[in-house]
């Protein structure tokens, strides 16, 4: 079965959905995040703070390459992993791309900002990003999610699609 990949802005609830997803469908969740801060032995701040974005994103193209290998997975992204159009093509070898399109100012008042480097320039600089991260999210999707009512809902709608 091809992976279900979970694509969209920082906060906009990959990780919630995509655990409730993996519980329903019994499925694996990887979250890419979780598997390089499990691989570099440091979180994401760390990682940040001491080699840089750029270092980062080759860690998110690795585990992307190594994503699109494996089957029957519930994949959450991290937010900016679209951003390398080799990181999508790799897990669209074998996935299904859901972009969890949320509204940003929303996403943004409920998020925790702690382990989350990008999110912290102020609510404005969140919105900018989300504006022009919109473009590739929408090139990477194959399916846009839209109703963010609950998780539940959100999971629902996702499982419609896949039915
Ligand atoms: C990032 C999103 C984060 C994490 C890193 C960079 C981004 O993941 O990969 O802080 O550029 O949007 P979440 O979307 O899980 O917060």
């Amino acid at each position: 079965m091809k992976n279900i990949v979970l694509i969209g802005m920082m906060g906009c609830g990959k990780s919630t959905v995509g655990t409730m997803l993996a519980q329903q469908l019994q499925r694996k969740l990887v979250d890419t995040d979780a598997l390089i801060v499990e691989r570099e032995g440091r979180s994401i701040n760390e990682i940040f703070a001491a080699e840089g974005e750029d270092y980062f994103r080759t860690l998110e193209l690795a585990v992307s390459r190594e994503l699109g290998e494996a089957e029957n997975l519930v994949i959450a992204c991290g937010g900016g992993l679209p951003l390398q159009k080799e990181c999508i093509t790799a897990l669209k070898k074998n996935g299904i791309v859901f972009w969890l399109c949320r509204n940003p100012g929303e996403t943004y008042d409920s998020m925790d900002t702690s382990d989350r480097p990008l999110a912290r320039q102020g609510r404005q600089d969140f919105l900018d990003r989300f504006a022009a991260r919109e473009p590739i999210y929408r090139s990477a999707a194959d399916h846009i999610i839209l109703d963010f009512t609950s998780p539940e809902i959100t999971m629902n709608n996702i499982l419609e699609v896949l039915k």
